[in-house]
């Protein structure tokens, strides 16, 4: 990934299509909203219409004519996962956004990894020569006893780098947001940054050519904020046999995998 991107001047990709998970807010919605202004179609994965509506009726007031539309996916529920991935009759990249922090840690894991796995196993006949953007998080990189939050970012991460080992058919890369924050007033947001900058990183994942499988693309000033750009990939999140385990382990749960 050596050339220049330009988070401001996106490349087109009229006649793509792209799902985006958990995009009626937050990244996700700034996700949706900066690849509709490629030109391309964008399905916003999510479980509640009226705001898939609400986001849709937004981003056609920030790019008139955007091609937007909603796709029904509750990734808690792998029977609307299920429903929802043979919804689709065509896709160039899914990405895997859509998240929760709660302290049901069985439900997060279900939400955050589980549904995801299911979903790209799915959508999997759709995804030849495509790309699956995961975005995990900072927290998921080194992951201490007890941070449930934390366990299921790290099994997205391991799912998607051990995705592009075991995948040749599609591109499986990295993303995370960094600190992406809401409101510009907290304190922290001198570190921080708002959501809509937390998109980039999924955005230049989703679209740069330069960016290859297996690779991770973050926030340049100190992984927490600013341009995205490729970051190394060690220690626990290049652990081989971890995130071996955690595939064998995710097929057994949902009963899908992702070949
Ligand atoms: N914000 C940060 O600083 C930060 C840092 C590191 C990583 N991340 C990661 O970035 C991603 C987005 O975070 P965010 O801050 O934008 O979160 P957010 O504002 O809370 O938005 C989360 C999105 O996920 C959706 N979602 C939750 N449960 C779902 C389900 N069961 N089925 C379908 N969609 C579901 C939500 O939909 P509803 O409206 O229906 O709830 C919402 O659209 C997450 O994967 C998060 O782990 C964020």
């Amino acid at each position: 990934m050596t050339t220049r991107w330009n988070v401001h001047r996106l490349p087109r990709a009229e006649g793509k299509t792209f799902l985006v998970t958990g995009a009626n807010a937050g990244i996700g919605y700034h996700v949706a909203e900066q690849l509709a202004g490629t030109g391309a179609t964008i399905v916003l994965g999510s479980r509640n219409a009226e705001k898939a509506d609400a986001a849709m009726a937004s981003i056609r007031s920030v790019v008139p004519g955007a091609r937007v539309r909603h796709l029904q996916l509750d990734l808690a529920d792998l029977d609307s996962v299920k429903a929802a991935a043979h919804e689709l009759d065509s896709l160039d990249a899914v990405v895997c956004n859509g998240g929760v922090m709660i302290d049901d840690a069985e439900l997060m894991y279900a939400t955050n990894h589980l549904g995801h796995f299911a979903l790209v196993g799915w959508l999997m006949p759709l995804l030849a020569g495509g790309r699956v953007v995961t975005t995990g998080s900072l927290r998921g990189k080194k992951v201490k006893a007890g941070d449930d939050y934390a366990r299921s970012k790290q099994a997205q991460m391991l799912f998607g780098f051990e995705l592009d080992r075991r995948q040749g058919a599609v591109t499986s890369i990295v993303n995370h947001p960094g600190g992406a924050l809401d409101s510009i007033t907290f304190p922290a947001s001198l570190l921080l940054q708002g959501k809509d900058a937390g998109a980039w990183p999924a955005v230049r994942a989703v679209l740069d050519p330069d960016v290859r499988g297996g690779e991770m693309v973050g926030p340049r000033v100190f992984g927490l904020r600013g341009e995205p750009q490729l970051e190394p990939v060690r220690s626990q999140l290049a652990d081989e046999a971890l995130a071996a385990r955690v595939w064998e382990e995710s097929v057994e749960l949902t009963g899908v995998e992702p070949v």
